[in-house]
């Protein structure tokens, strides 16, 4: 461990973890541990543990966990060097140098707020325009379209300016040309040298990030102009991601811990309409199609998702396309479907705010639209029937819980007005495929090996729960639920972790937790459980970015045949940083 390191432990060890957390979340003294609402998803009733004397959280409901650090990075949205600095103010303990750092993380680092700086001044600038005689274009036409000062505010939308401007302003706050140019603020001029400014003549949405700093923009074509695309977007750079940024989210994010859930629409101005219509709990994912990641975030807020896509062919397939990542994801969604040929702002411009609540109102479940919309697509016919059980079953396919599937089969079963058993044949739910040999195979070996672990060296669990916080890496669900079983008994359960698991043999069964109760009986299975364990991580994180990998590039051949030209590319990007990720872990 590095002088460094060893200053850090002294730092958590000194710093009250329930008083880190106190400040985002009012914890209640239960048993031994510390209980709340969950910061980092929705919840009722509270399933976020805080165990003072190892120094570690827990979530239950979300199986988010870790340390002080990971706290604070993932509610305060602090980087990890910050979060470090901010428990050694509070325990009052200097940090020494970091020593030898990467003098390449060190100027990444540099790099990475020099653009923050200048994207900031960007949007001064063009805020500032807004206001001033020359945004008046702009102005005028946020008027035409039904969006007052205070949304426009609200959004922190902005003017790009004449064209010359905002390179003077830059310039005016020490921000270099390449730094404007990395971030896509400017572009080299291809007549004369010189910069051409991207977003000049148009309107300026910003992207925000979670700490509320804006760090991308998307910019409208304003009238008469009618060259060029509707929207130009800020490219993808190091402090900006596009899949991984959502916009409104900032604006939206009380309202939808409030509502418990978010309205997704498809374009930024649907989010402005539906904002002025009292609608705030509302976001849009920026022009690209709805990416895994975006949904990861919004899981953070709410539990729910509600659709309100366009009503043309694009936008029902994009809700489609939605439903099926919300399956994957395992959150809840309705569709506000839209009649022909309206979308959100065309609603409120012709029916008013009354029209956008009808429409929510008319919100069904997503799985019932789904069925609807296969049924309407190919017909009552035998034949159409049989189409429809088949992409269901696609669609289906990536539920994990076997609960929630069968009520799946039972809404097909209902629509289609045939008896669920017979459904039952073409519909097989994964976990009984499972028993009888015909999918999978039970728990992969290595994650089984990382439980035998940590039941061989209780520290492990605890060394777990800080390195995957997010609780990505056990993808067996029989897997996850031992794993929850033995984070409940390690922090302050009754019982310990290893006569948890032997008791969980008799009352709940299943093949892993045999096999792991049979492991505590076999000597000498794991001498060197700490290394093993290091190994095993690395097999399961491997394998982690693999699946990733495997899904991004199923993503992009759809974007391909489906000519998405701007999502195909930012696939092939993530696809191919995920492989150099993948290589570089030993
Ligand atoms: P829309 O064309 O529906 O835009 O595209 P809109 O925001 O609803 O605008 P209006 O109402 O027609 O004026 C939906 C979203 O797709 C992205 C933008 O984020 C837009 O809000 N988009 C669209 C682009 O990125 N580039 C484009 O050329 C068009
Ligand atoms: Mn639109």
């Amino acid at each position: 461990m590095s002088p460094f390191d060893r200053v850090v432990r002294e730092i958590l060890d000194q710093v009250s973890l329930v008083k880190v957390v106190s400040d985002y979340v009012p914890l209640k003294k239960s048993g031994r541990t510390w209980k709340g609402l969950c910061p980092f998803h929705n919840e009722k009733t509270p399933s976020f543990h805080v165990d003072e004397d190892k120094r570690l959280f827990y979530c239950f409901g979300c199986q988010t966990g870790g340390n002080a650090v990971t706290f604070l990075k993932l509610a305060g949205g602090l980087s990890g060097a910050e979060a470090v600095q901010k428990l050694a103010d509070i325990a009052g303990i200097p940090l020494p140098e970091r020593g030898p750092t990467d003098p390449a993380e060190d100027a990444a680092a540099r790099e990475r707020a020099a653009m923050m700086h200048a994207v900031h001044a960007a949007h001064d600038y063009f805020r500032g325009a807004l206001a001033s005689p020359e945004g008046e274009r702009a102005r005028a036409y946020l008027a035409d379209r039904g969006i007052g000062p205070e949304v426009a505010d609200r959004f922190g939308l902005g003017f790009g300016g004449d064209g010359r401007g905002l390179m003077a302003e830059l310039a005016r706050r020490n921000v270099p040309a390449e730094i404007a140019e990395a971030v896509g603020l400017v572009l080299p001029s291809h007549h004369g040298g010189g910069w051409y400014e991207r977003f000049r003549g148009r309107l300026v949405f910003p992207v925000f990030n979670l700490d509320g700093a804006p760090i991308a923009f998307s910019a409208r074509r304003l009238p008469p102009d009618e060259d060029g695309p509707k929207y130009v977007n800020s490219p993808e750079s190091p402090i900006y991601t596009k899949g991984d940024a959502v916009f409104g989210l900032i604006q939206a994010r009380q309202a939808i811990r409030h509502a418990h859930a978010a309205v997704l629409v498809e374009g930024n101005f649907d989010v402005l309409a539906m904002a002025a219509a009292g609608v705030e709990h509302v976001v849009a994912p920026l022009g690209t199609a709805l990416t895994p990641q975006q949904l990861r975030i919004l899981r953070r807020f709410c539990d729910r998702v509600i659709l309100c896509f366009d009503g043309d062919e694009a936008g029902r397939k994009a809700s489609r396309r939605a439903v099926a990542l919300l399956i994957e994801a395992g959150i809840e969604g309705d569709v506000a479907a839209l009649g022909d040929g309206e979308d959100p702002d065309t609603l409120r411009r012709d029916g008013g705010a009354d029209a956008i609540h009808a429409a929510l109102g008319r919100a069904r479940p997503m799985v019932t639209y789904l069925l609807e919309m296969l049924i309407q697509a190919h017909g009552r016919t035998p034949h159409g029937l049989r189409k429809v059980v088949e992409e269901a079953r696609d669609v289906f396919a990536t539920e994990r819980d076997a609960f929630r599937y069968g009520r799946y089969r039972e809404e097909l079963a209902r629509l289609l007005q045939v008896d669920v058993r017979e459904i039952r044949q073409m519909l097989r739910d994964p976990v009984q495929a499972a028993s009888e040999g015909a999918v999978t195979s039970g728990t992969p070996a290595a994650e089984r090996t990382l439980l035998e672990l940590m039941l061989c060296d209780y520290a492990l669990i605890d060394r777990f729960v800080v390195e995957d916080p997010e609780g990505s890496l056990l993808t067996d669900p029989e897997a996850r639920e031992v794993w929850a079983q033995i984070v409940a008994s390690r922090m302050g359960g009754e019982l310990d972790p290893c006569d948890a698991i032997v008791l969980g043999v008799e009352s709940e069964g299943g093949a892993l937790r045999r096999r792991l109760a049979e492991s505590m009986q076999a000597d000498g299975l794991h001498p060197e459980p700490a290394a093993e364990f290091v190994q095993t991580l690395t097999r399961l994180r491997r394998e982690d970015l693999g699946r990733r990998q495997q899904g991004l590039l199923a993503q992009l051949a759809e974007a391909q045949t489906e000519g998405r030209l701007e999502d195909a590319a930012r696939l092939a990007a993530e696809a191919a940083l995920m492989k150099r990720r993948m290589l570089s872990i030993a």
